[in-house]
């Protein structure tokens, strides 16, 4: 299994429609979380899909449709603290528990997608 992507590991495109589908149904219970989401979030789980189908290492689904990620810029329009960026990690590490991803991939899986999110960030809470 040494040469496989991450994305091979998990399970391809059918593990990873099921962990899209769940991590967005634990989003939309969040309190963090779903005021910043639109009611449909079906166009949002198509572009997760296709931008963490890229991220795993399989096909540039992403980037073919839409170009460059440029997520940083891309989130700027909303609010994202610390709490968000943790409520985040948690949706996703409750859905990966539920598609289950198994342990030795998931963790670094999990590493790249925590720095990401932190790096989502762009509210700072204010000092007294
Ligand atoms: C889009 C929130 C982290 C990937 C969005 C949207 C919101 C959002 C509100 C836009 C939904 C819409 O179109 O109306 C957040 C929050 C995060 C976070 C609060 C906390 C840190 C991440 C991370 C990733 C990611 C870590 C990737 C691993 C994406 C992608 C889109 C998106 C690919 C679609 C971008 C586009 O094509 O417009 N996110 N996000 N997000 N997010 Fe996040």
């Amino acid at each position: 299994t040494d040469n496989l992507t991450p994305y091979e590991r998990i399970g391809g495109a059918e593990t990873l429609a099921r962990l899209v589908d769940i991590f967005y149904n634990h989003v939309k219970r969040h309190p963090d979380l779903a005021p910043l989401f639109p009611e449909d979030l079906t166009p949002v789980k198509e572009r997760q899909y296709q931008f963490l189908t890229q991220f795993l290492g399989g096909p540039t689904l992403y980037s073919d449709i839409h170009g460059h990620p440029m997520l940083r810029a891309r989130h700027m329009r909303f609010p994202i603290g610390t709490a968000q960026a943790e409520a985040w990690l948690q949706c996703m590490e409750k859905a990966m528990d539920q598609t289950g991803i198994e342990s030795g991939i998931r963790q670094q899986i999990f590493d790249r997608l925590r720095l990401t999110a932190h790096h989502m960030i762009n509210q700072w809470e204010q000092k007294e």
